[in-house]
C-alpha cells in the first residue's frame, strides 16, 4: 500500500508544484513504528536516541512578542475560489494551521503557546481524535482559534468513493459540533490529496474551500525544532498558510521561537477563514450582485441552524 501511496503522492506534489513536498509523502503522514535496528548495525554504528518524551518547553520568561487583537470578518465569499495554498493579501498577514489533533500532550501545550501571544491559530482535526478528546477543542474554540475539517478517518481521499468522502467528512464535522459547538468551515484533505472532481463536490455540498499550503517545514520527519523554525521563518511570505503538526510534540517545541521569530519580522497572525476573506477581490467577481450571501457566518461562536450541507 505504501509504495503506491507514495508513488501516487510524489505524482500529486508535483502536479501542485510545493516546494517542499518534492521528495516526500507530504504532510500528516502517519507516524511509523520505531525501525528494527536488527543485527547488521555494528555495535559502534550510534543509535538514534528515542524520542524525548520529558521535554517541555521552557517557560516563558520576561516579554514575548504579542500579535495584534485583530477583529476581522471570517466571512468569505463562495466566490472566492474553492482551492488555495496561498491567499493574496495587501498586508503581512498570514495563516499558522495546525493537523491531525487533539493530542491530549501537545495541543494543550500549543494553545498556552499561542495564547501568551495573542496569536490564533487554525487547527484541522481529526474527528476520531475529537471524539477521544473534546474537551481540549472546546478549550480551542474557546480561546479564539478555528476548527478546520480533516477527515474522521484520515483516509487517503482519491482512494474513496463520493460517499465514503461524503460520510468521513460528515462524522468528523458532527464530532466537532459535539465537541464545542461549532462548524468547521474550511478543508484540509488528508495528505493534502483531493481530485480537482472531488475539490468541487466537497465545496458545493459543505461550503469548504480545499486548503492546503505553501510552507511545509515536513515537521513529521521530526527534523528538530530548529529546523522545523528556521524552514518556516525563510519561507513564509505575506498570504502564507504554514503547515504543522500539533500531533508532533518537537513541532510545539519549535513553536516559540518560530512564532516569535514571525512576529519579529512583522508577520500577523489571522485565521485561515479571516484570510480568506481578506483576499483581493477577483476580477471577475468584482461586481458580483449586492447580498452574494457569505458562505458561513461570522463568528465560531455555536451551531447555530446554518445549513449543514446542501447535499442532494
Ligand atoms: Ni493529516
Amino acid at each position: 500500500m505504501r509504495p503506491i501511496l507514495h508513488r501516487y503522492m510524489k505524482h500529486l506534489c508535483s502536479a501542485v508544484g510545493l516546494a517542499f513536498l518534492s521528495t516526500s509523502l507530504g504532510s500528516c503522514r502517519p507516524d511509523l513504528p520505531p525501525t528494527a535496528t536488527g543485527t547488521s548495525l555494528a555495535a559502534s554504528t550510534p543509535l538514534k536516541t528515542g524520542k524525548n518524551t520529558d521535554y517541555r518547553t521552557p517557560p516563558v520568561r520576561g516579554p514575548v512578542p504579542r500579535n495584534p487583537d485583530f477583529a476581522f470578518s471570517s466571512d468569505f465569499s463562495r466566490k472566492g475560489g474553492i482551492s488555495f495554498s496561498r491567499v493574496p493579501v495587501s498586508g503581512k498577514y498570514i495563516a499558522m494551521t495546525f493537523d491531525d489533533g487533539p493530542n491530549p500532550q501537545n495541543t494543550p501545550r500549543l494553545l498556552d503557546i499561542l495564547r501568551v501571544r495573542n496569536i490564533k491559530a487554525t487547527f484541522y482535526v481529526i474527528g476520531r481524535n475529537v471524539d477521544l478528546y473534546p474537551q481540549i477543542v472546546r478549550r480551542t474554540v474557546a480561546e479564539g482559534h478555528e476548527i478546520g475539517n480533516h477527515s474522521y478517518t484520515h483516509r487517503l481521499f482519491t482512494k474513496l468513493s463520493d460517499s465514503e468522502v461524503r460520510s468521513d467528512l460528515t462524522r468528523c464535522r458532527d464530532a466537532v459540533g459535539r465537541a464545542a459547538g461549532v462548524q468547521p468551515r474550511t478543508l484540509r484533505p488528508p495528505y493534502g490529496g483531493l481530485l480537482q472532481r472531488q475539490r468541487e463536490m466537497v465545496f458545493a455540498e459543505f461550503g469548504y474551500p480545499t486548503i492546503l499550503w505553501n510552507v511545509d517545514p515536513l515537521d513529521w520527519k521530526r527534523p528538530g525544532p530548529s529546523v522545523v523554525c528556521a524552514r518556516i521563518l525563510s519561507h513564509t511570505t505575506a498570504g502564507s498558510i504554514v503547515l504543522a503538526h500539533d500531533l508532533h510534540g518537537s513541532t510545539v517545541d519549535a513553536m516559540p521561537a518560530t512564532l516569535d521569530g514571525l512576529l519579529q519580522r512583522g508577520f500577523q497572525f489571522i485565521t485561515v477563514s479571516q484570510l480568506l476573506a481578506m483576499q483581493a477581490e477577483p476580477a471577475t467577481t468584482a461586481h458580483a450582485a449586492p447580498g452574494t450571501p457569505p458562505l458561513m457566518p461570522v463568528s465560531m461562536g455555536g451551531a447555530d441552524g446554518q445549513p449543514l450541507s446542501s447535499a442532494p
